[in-house]
């Protein structure tokens, strides 16, 4: 099969990735980065080009991508990528690690999600275009994921909950069941988030409070 793959961004989710692909699916797989990284490899994978040469790849036939730069918190540049990406013509796979138990019934998940190592997703979760899942963490049923999300290593969330776009839920918090988070929030590292949280917001802390709020701190 005639397939090529470029992964866009070198860093550190760029190599869980790579360990997260099902080689059988790609005939060819290169990475773009900045200048100074083009021509080294991460693992065995050749940095082809930078992110000015991602329209002259795709007529070299890399015709799927993964956007493989992380976000901790802010999603911006991944967003831009994606919309430049799709517009050029590209496709975006869903990577799902091997080691990842997802409910084989009523589970949805849009272009480019990427799902990490040990992950559980029960029945009903749907999860939007480039949300990362990432190593270890529980999404229970029927909890609604929105696009560019990052839900950090070791997060626990009970059914029913609604995270809204672009949120970022820090590694190992635990979420109640039913409750909903804003677009474009920030939720701290280890928090415990037993009520809403409102959009645009830093809350963190057990039980998780707002702490920063456009350009105000509020406790
Ligand atoms: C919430 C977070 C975004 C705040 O970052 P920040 O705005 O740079 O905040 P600061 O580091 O300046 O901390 C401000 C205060 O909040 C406290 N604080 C920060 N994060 C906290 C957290 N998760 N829980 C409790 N307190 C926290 C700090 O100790 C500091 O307190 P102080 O003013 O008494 O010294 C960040 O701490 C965090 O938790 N990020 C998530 C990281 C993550 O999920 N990584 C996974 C990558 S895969």
């Amino acid at each position: 099969m005639y397939n090529k793959l470029l992964l866009v961004g070198a860093g550190g989710h760029c190599r869980s990735v790579i360990d997260s692909i099902n080689y059988v699916q790609y005939s060819d797989i290169g990475i773009v980065d900045l200048p100074e990284m083009v021509g080294k490899n991460i693992f065995s994978i050749p940095i082809v080009g930078t992110d000015e040469d991602i329209e002259s790849l795709f007529e070299k036939g890399y015709h799927q991508a993964i956007i493989t730069l992380g976000s901790v918190g802010n999603p911006d540049k991944r967003i831009k990528l994606y919309h430049k990406l799709k517009l050029i013509g590209f496709q975006f796979p869903k990577i799902i690690d091997s080691t990842a138990i997802v409910s084989q019934i009523s589970v949805e998940m849009a272009d480019g999600v990427f799902v990490g190592k040990g992950v559980i997703i029960n029945t009903g979760v749907k999860l939007g275009t480039c949300a990362i899942i990432n190593s270890g963490a529980i999404i229970d049923h029927d909890c609604e994921i929105g696009q560019f999300v990052h839900i950090g290593p070791g997060v626990r969330m009970s059914g029913g909950i609604h995270i809204q776009d672009n949120v970022h839920v820090g590694i190992g918090s635990s979420m109640i069941q039913s409750i909903s988070v804003g677009r474009d929030s920030i939720i701290g590292a280890g928090s415990v988030v037993v009520s809403d949280i409102e959009e645009g917001v830093i809350a963190f802390g057990i039980p998780c409070r707002v702490y920063h709020k456009g350009n105000e701190v509020a406790i």
